[in-house]
């Protein structure tokens, strides 16, 4: 089972222009990360979102999760590697999800960025979308998916996080 997590501006950005991170998101979709978090054992994001949280994941001290990290070079972030906690792949997206399941991994989040969204989408590996809605407008940034591709969802559940920011389940 795989679930894409994500937190967008309006018009569709994980990101705002010409800067990495997620610190445009409310601290009630914070609080939702953390706690929907608990029911996954197993993340997936690509090397530059690891990169934006590369402190966190290493300082973490919780052996809930294993942590693929997809990248080209997976030799360069030999230094990082922690067998079972964070492991560096450049296997494509099926492969990633029949080696977790492989391990007994059965509960994975997709956690982005872009590039790496797309990439499962495009394999058609997405069980479920959950996507949160900031109400903010950047006008440009790191796209949501990068590339065309359509796909049609059910909508599962809506659910104000706070006043302002609602979270929209999909399957
Ligand atoms: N708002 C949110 O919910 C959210 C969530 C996640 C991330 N973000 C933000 O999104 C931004 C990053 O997104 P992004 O789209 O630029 O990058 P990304 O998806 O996080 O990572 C892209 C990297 O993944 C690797 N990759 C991509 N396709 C691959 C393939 N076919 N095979 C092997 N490796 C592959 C490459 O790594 P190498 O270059 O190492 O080869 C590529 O540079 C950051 O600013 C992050 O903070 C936001």
């Amino acid at each position: 089972m795989l679930t894409l997590i994500a937190a967008q501006s309006l018009d569709g950005y994980i990101a705002r222009p010409g800067q990495s991170g997620t610190d445009f998101c409310s601290e009630s979709d914070a609080q939702f990360l953390r706690s929907a978090l608990k029911d996954f054992d197993s993340l997936i994001m690509g090397r530059k979102t690891y990169d934006t949280l590369r402190q966190r994941i290493l300082n973490s001290d919780t052996t809930r999760y294993l942590r693929k990290i997809v990248t080209r070079d997976p030799g360069n972030h030999a230094s990082d590697h922690r067998p079972e906690l964070i492991e560096f792949t450049d296997q494509p997206p099926s492969e990633i999800l029949a080696e977790l399941t492989q391990r007994g991994r059965h509960r994975t989040a997709l956690l982005g960025g872009g590039e790496i969204y797309t990439a499962f989408l495009k394999a058609g590996l997405v069980d479920e979308l959950w996507l949160t809605l900031e109400p903010m407008l950047f006008g440009g940034g790191t796209p949501i998916f990068s590339a065309p591709h359509e796909i049609a969802f059910e909508l599962k559940e809506t659910r104000p996080l706070s006043q302002n920011t609602l979270l929209l389940k999909y399957r």
